[in-house]
């Protein structure tokens, strides 16, 4: 495996692998890497003859007050884990190389960022497309490979890649759990014992959601406050900062459940904010 911190030298090297037609595939990331980022690393090695992993806590996706400076990074670790999922570069830029002084252009689709993580976070799915799109022309990749547990991520990374006409299949990867049901994500390490303990009932509010759309309830007013409910008597020292029931693709609100629905929500702990979801939802029978 070789480490690039230099944009120039990666854009030369996966250049040639296009020149020649070596499938390439790509897997973003912030680093801190675990067993839901391997995943996906797993599934870009099966898929493609090269994988290329970067390494890069992106400035312009944190809002002012969020945890830029203090989100955790262990480059030997990500190494280490990289190496032994088969990358074949680890891409490490500094955000000076990433980002010329005064840049100042962005990509960004405001419909599908307005809602869910982007109501508090107003320029965080902006700085994601912006990053991503550039790391899309950096490496040319056939594929990229991003986690279903940033489900709007997902949504609206797929949404930009087919307006922009990106070469690129956007290959979704599911989520990665603890035993005890807790999505990994490097923002756990923030969660007190306490906190810890509490944490996997936000995937169990969740499902509870889902099996009363699959014993027939069809409001989801009702399961939301259901499942608000049930958060607030098993974790009463966290504050669910949204809970709500979307469209899967479009991510507006659902208020009957007559297709497919996605629960998702963003629960904030003293000092972590943790994200989760669940597709859940009615197919079509046929008549
Ligand atoms: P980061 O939070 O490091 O996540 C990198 C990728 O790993 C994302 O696609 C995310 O959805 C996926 N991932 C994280 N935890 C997961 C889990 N438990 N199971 C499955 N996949 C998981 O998301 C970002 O970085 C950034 O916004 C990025 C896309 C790299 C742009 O800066």
């Amino acid at each position: 495996m070789n480490i690039v911190k230099d944009p120039q030298e990666l854009r030369e090297r996966c250049r040639d692998w296009q020149r020649r037609g070596v499938v390439t595939g790509l897997v973003p990331t912030m680093g801190y890497l675990h067993a839901g980022h391997a995943s996906l690393l797993r599934i870009a090695r099966e898929r493609a003859a090269r994988v290329v992993a970067s390494v890069f806590v992106n400035p312009t996706q944190f809002g002012p007050g969020e945890d830029l400076d203090a989100y955790p990074r262990d480059l030997d670790h990500d190494a280490a884990l990289a190496r032994e999922a088969g990358v074949d570069v680890l891409f490490t830029p500094s955000a000076e190389a990433m980002y010329a002084p005064g840049a100042a252009t962005w990509v960004e689709v405001p419909e599908l960022s307005k809602m869910l993580c982007g109501a508090t976070r107003p320029i965080h799915f902006r700085g994601v497309c912006t990053v991503v799109s550039k790391l899309f022309l950096l490496v040319q990749p056939r594929l990229a490979v991003f986690g279903e547990k940033d489900w709007q991520q997902l949504a609206i990374l797929r949404r930009m890649t087919a307006d922009l006409g990106f070469p690129v299949e956007i290959v979704g990867a599911p989520i990665v759990r603890e035993a005890d049901g807790l999505a990994l994500s490097s923002r756990n390490v923030y969660l007190t014992p306490e906190e810890r303990a509490a944490a996997p009932h936000i995937h169990r509010g969740l499902e509870l959601a889902a099996s009363r759309v699959a014993a027939g309830e069809r409001d989801a007013g009702r399961i939301l406050a259901a499942t608000a409910a049930y958060f607030a008597e098993k974790m009463p020292s966290a504050t669910p900062e949204y809970l709500a029931c979307v469209h899967p693709e479009r991510l507006f609100a659902l208020d009957v459940i007559d297709g497919p629905a996605l629960f998702a929500t963003a629960v904030k702990f003293s000092r972590a904010r943790l994200i989760d979801n669940r597709l859940a939802g009615v197919t079509a029978t046929p008549s």
